[in-house]
């Protein structure tokens, strides 16, 4: 059986970006102590979020979405490999274009930093009464605080609409945020 930290290896090798251990640390934490058994990802990569959950008890499952082809074989590859496929369920295709009727307790936004909105607005209504969004990469490796960090235009356009995002959050009605530095960047959103 492949180790988990094989996966890390593979992403690394492969430019795959995966969560940041305290992130991860953060998350599992969270479903610990929040009861968490149903998990809506977007965002699988190659599945080691997905699997770090998981693995926490037989109890969890994970609905997960990728719509990189390769992302997901590899993904679907390392899940059978862990024993977990009776878990975990990857999708394939845009995360916008998925219509669930299911309720999910946490919903984990770690797709195109472009579209946090877009996915927020999108999923709002499949959680349950107490369920949460955790989103990820909010500091986008220190560049939303300090945007001078980068001279890339794709970059800097990807920065702006991260801290769209956060304002959005921000001025949320329905939802309270509570924003973490931890890992690149994390906020919890509750209904209020
Ligand atoms: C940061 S990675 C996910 C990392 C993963 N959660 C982990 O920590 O192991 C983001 C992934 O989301 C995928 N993605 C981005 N936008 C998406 C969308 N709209 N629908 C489905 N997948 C998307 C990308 O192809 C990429 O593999």
């Amino acid at each position: 059986m492949k180790e988990l930290s094989q996966i890390k290896d593979y992403a690394s090798k492969n430019s795959v970006p995966i969560m940041f251990d305290e992130g991860i640390e953060f998350i599992i934490d969270y479903i610990k102590k929040n009861d968490v058994s149903f998990i809506l990802e977007i965002g699988t990569a190659i599945g080691y979020s997905a699997i770090k959950f998981a693995q926490i008890n037989p109890n969890i499952r994970v609905f997960t979405i990728e719509y990189d082809i390769e992302r997901y074989h590899e993904a679907v590859k390392n899940i059978v490999n862990f024993n977990l496929d009776d878990q975990i369920t990857v999708f394939l295709g845009d995360a916008l274009n998925f219509n669930f009727t299911e309720k999910f307790d946490l919903i984990f936004i770690d797709g195109a930093k472009s579209q946090y909105v877009n996915f927020f607005e999108k999923y709002k209504n499949n959680l349950k009464k107490d369920g949460v969004f955790i989103s990820d990469n909010l500091f986008f490796h220190g560049m939303v605080e300090n945007p001078k960090l980068t001279q890339n235009y794709s970059t800097i356009k990807l920065i702006r609409k991260l801290k769209r995002y956060i304002d959005f959050l921000k001025a949320n009605t329905e939802f309270e945020t509570t924003f973490y530095e931890i890992g690149d960047g994390v906020a919890v959103s509750k209904r209020k």
